[in-house]
């Protein structure tokens, strides 16, 4: 799939500029096993690159701005890298901004380029589109102008890249999108930003993600907000504890002691850090052990407090994990990413993968009157080089 998405956006680069673009770049979406919205509370978290990607095609540029093309969008939009950059109202564009003003601002030399990509990211699902984006892009011109960047700081600042355009990140979907390494997942030690890969064995288990197809709106808001909350809970906790200096060091014990010094949505999404950032670390254990029924467990419960005490949830993604929980053959299931929409990643007995499918679209669009999208995903390798001419 990935060679037609190639393919066609060198041919598109061609036609465009008349050369063969000097730099091809692949950047991939992510998914995470487990371990959500813990990245920006100093949790671990268990991610990797998918076989999903976006392709880029780049070349030098000696003219007084720069191009950039989105073939899928049919867009395209120009840049004066002497003018100040601003944010647009033209969403996509600010991503490719945002990562043009962090290299200046870090002091990178470097001149203008034409650009073109196109994606099999579905956008909006959860899969992380805009942090391929930012650093797939990043990557791109870095190595265009020969700017020695390290990964992990193409990840850093790739994260400030999204932090400019308005959502308060962590680390977990650049960081697995530059780091990927196929059929392996990456635990992330996002307060150390430390990492160690792990088999991606999930035995007799098929990994499906299915998309909900619903986007509510909120979201933006909605992250930034749990984001604070978080960072009230921790104040609560260092201020009676003076041990603590993050989530990681906290009992659900502690948490419970102070609860009539918090709110109660500080409280719930206190707790549910508390207790989400333990799974991590026993669904990485289970995972390795090969025990795939402790890692379906894990995941179920990580649902249910994304849905009860993060509140994160939406109708469409509680139907689908409640649907699959009377699936015997379904041995874990949860919303993945931000939430309020996209994706539930699952994991199911491999020979009744088409049966479920089935039976889950029928109900779903019974339910909702929307289309279920189901991706059947590898695990694959993160921002690399394809072709350097
Ligand atoms: C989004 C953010 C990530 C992470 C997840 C939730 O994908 O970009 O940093 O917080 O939500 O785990």
């Amino acid at each position: 799939m990935n060679d037609i998405l190639i393919n066609n956006t060198v041919t598109f680069f061609k036609e465009t500029f008349g050369a063969e673009p000097q730099k091809i770049v692949l950047s991939p979406g992510r998914i995470n096993i487990i371990g959500e919205h813990i990245d920006y509370n100093d949790g671990y978290v268990l991610p990797a690159a998918i076989d999903k990607i976006i392709c880029f095609a780049f070349e030098k540029s000696k003219a007084k701005t720069s191009r950039v093309i989105a073939i899928d969008l049919n867009d395209e939009f120009e840049i004066n890298l002497n003018d100040p950059i601003e944010l647009s109202d033209n969403v996509w564009t600010n991503y490719v901004r945002g990562v043009i003003l962090q290299l200046q601002n870090k002091g990178f030399k470097f001149e203008g380029f034409n650009c073109v990509f196109s994606s099999t990211i579905p956008v909006g699902s959860g899969l992380s589109s805009s942090a391929a984006l930012e650093c797939g892009f990043l990557f791109g011109v870095k190595e265009l102008y020969n700017l020695d960047i390290k990964p992990v700081d193409v990840a850093l600042m790739g994260q400030s890249a999204e932090h400019w355009v308005g959502i308060n990140c962590g680390i977990m979907d650049q960081f697995s999108s530059v780091m990927g390494l196929e059929n392996k997942v990456i635990k992330i030690d996002c307060r150390t930003l430390e990492y160690e890969y792990h088999n991606a064995d999930f035995n007799e288990y098929s990994l499906i993600l299915f998309d909900s197809n619903v986007k509510h709106s909120l979201m933006t808001s909605a992250y930034n907000q749990r984001r604070e909350q978080c960072e009230e809970g921790i104040a609560i906790l260092k201020s009676n504890f003076p041990e603590v200096k993050s989530f990681r060091d906290c009992t659900e014990e502690q948490v419970q002691s102070v609860k009539d010094k918090m709110s109660e949505d500080v409280f719930k999404r206190s707790l549910f850090v508390v207790k989400e950032i333990k799974r991590v670390i026993q669904a990485c254990q289970a995972l390795d052990n090969g025990d795939i029924q402790t890692l379906g467990k894990l995941m179920y419960e990580t649902h249910e407090g994304l849905s009860k005490d993060y509140e994160v949830s939406c109708p469409e993604l509680d139907m689908i994990v409640d649907t699959l929980k009377t699936e015997e053959a379904v041995v874990g299931s949860r919303l993945m990413g931000g939430g309020f929409g996209g994706c539930t990643i699952n994991l199911i007995k491999k020979g009744h993968e088409e049966r479920i499918k089935a039976k889950l679209s029928g109900l779903y669009l019974d339910a909702f009157g929307i289309e279920l999208k189901i991706y059947d995903v590898k695990i694959g390798n993160g921002t690399s080089l394809y072709i350097n001419n």
